[in-house]
């Protein structure tokens, strides 16, 4: 790769407005550089964030390849913003193996839209009982770093323990789905005002509050990292600060869904606001948006949840959880913040990229420019709203509850190692050209 490309007149985040010269895949210069023959991109009036990095993709290969594969899932990273995704184990085989994870990291590799960092399961078919080859995946090709029985919660406090040890060993992290499962029983919806009059069974916000509140008195005692997937209450935010507050290594993620919608919409009995933990209520919604700003919710991960027609186009209680994520998640991110006009775009460098790409140690993602770094950036446009049109996503599943609405904000431009994997708000159409 020789070619050259020149961003002209970005307003680089952290920075300022300037030009950046890319060659072979790096950043060469940062400010009026001069650049004969490269290719020219103008960037006037577009934002320079460090290219997105989301802790929490379900890319469903292998084993649910009808609801997306590597390839449309990192096309959908690429067209939201992503440089970078963390890949959830629950395919089909699971990713509880040095196997699985390689092939899920060649598979991202060869696909060439986001860099695919295999996430590892904790417990071996996510059965919760015996641990998985947790440092196998640690030692592979995959690195894997991160480890989760995502879809499931890790309920045994002694097999948390254990794996808490293990990963502590090299420095790794385990990633915990709290929802405590007798609690959440038959649940379909957040228990509450909404699930009484629809007469749903309901999923108390206590299931995740307690396993939360038990993982970080277990992370302290060993000493270890946890992290804390897509969490939904007031209440946990409030245990998370506390945590952090005594000095706990403890990290969070909030999602975009559960920074916009509340259970309401679950009034409407559409499945496509069924997801797991559950749409909570406005004041969960504005506690969320609290600690996103303020930090004690570390990072926006989507939890993009690909799902097939036959398993979510169905009456409510026979629909999987989930909802697509990747395409909408910086707009979301970006109203919850304030909206276009007032946020504040540092904070969002470092709620979607810096600190994500620190939470799953990828030291390549997460950088602001600066001359020698990998090129892993995105193009905002700030003041270019979109309708969101389910067909026209990249996802090969359609499943997003944000249909027809006009979100703020536009990814103009993504580039990975260099190489635009979206220009011009399309994606890059051959695997080849972004080799
Ligand atoms: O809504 C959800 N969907 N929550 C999860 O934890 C798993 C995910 C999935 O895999 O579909
Ligand atoms: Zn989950």
């Amino acid at each position: 790769m020789t070619e050259s490309t020149l961003i002209k007149g970005a307003d680089i985040v952290g920075r300022g407005r300037a030009d950046v010269l890319v060659r072979e895949g790096r950043i060469a210069e940062i400010g009026t550089p001069s650049a004969a023959g490269a290719a020219v991109v103008d960037a006037d009036g577009l934002v320079l964030l460090p290219g997105l990095v989301d802790l929490h993709t379900h890319l469903r290969e292998p084993g649910r390849e009808d609801a997306e594969t590597v390839y449309t899932g990192t096309r959908a990273a690429a067209k939201g913003g992503y440089t970078a995704v963390c890949a959830m184990a629950n395919s089909y085989p699971v990713a509880d193996t040095a196997g699985v994870v390689e092939q899920v990291a060649a598979l991202g590799r060869a696909a060439g839209y986001a860099d695919v960092q295999p996430i590892g399961a904790v417990s071996v078919g996510l059965g919760g009982e015996r641990l998985a080859e947790i440092g196998a995946m640690a030692d592979s090709a995959a690195k894997v770093r991160m480890f989760s029985d995502d879809g499931h919660c890790v309920a045994d406090a002694r097999l948390m323990r254990r794996a808490l040890e293990y990963v502590k060993t090299f420095d790794g992290r385990i990633a915990q789905h709290a929802e405590e499962p007798r609690l959440t029983e038959g649940a379909q919806m957040n228990e509450g005002a909404v699930s009484a009059e629809l007469g749903l069974p309901g999923w108390p916000a206590v299931a995740e509050e307690a396993i939360i509140a038990r993982d970080v008195l277990l992370a302290e005692h060993v000493g270890a990292r946890i992290h804390f997937c897509h969490v939904s209450t007031a209440r946990s935010v409030e245990i998370i600060r506390e945590a952090k507050d005594r000095g706990v290594a403890v990290t969070a993620e909030v999602c975009p869904h559960h920074l916009l919608l509340t259970d309401a919409r679950a009034h409407t009995y559409d499945p496509v606001y069924k997801v797991n933990p559950p749409l909570r209520g406005d004041g969960d919604v504005a506690a969320l948006r609290a600690a996103l700003a303020e930090g004690v919710v570390d990072a926006v991960a989507t939890d993009h949840a690909p799902h097939a027609p036959q398993d979510k186009d169905c009456e409510w209680s026979a629909a999987r959880p989930g909802m697509l994520g990747l395409e909408t998640a910086l707009s979301i991110t970006v109203a919850a913040l304030g909206g276009p006009e007032s946020v504040d775009w540092d904070l969002v460098a470092e709620r979607t990229s810096r600190t994500p790409a620190r939470i799953a140690a990828l030291a390549a993602h997460g950088r602001d420019p600066e001359p020698g770094l990998e090129a892993n950036f995105t193009l905002v446009d700030p003041s270019r709203s979109w309708t969101v049109v389910p067909s026209e996503l990249a996802s090969l599943s359609q499943n997003t509850p944000y249909a027809g609405m006009e979100l703020p904000v536009t990814i103009q431009a993504t580039f990975l190692r260099g190489r635009a994997t979206v220009l011009d708000g399309k994606l890059a159409e051959t695997a080849e050209e972004n080799q």
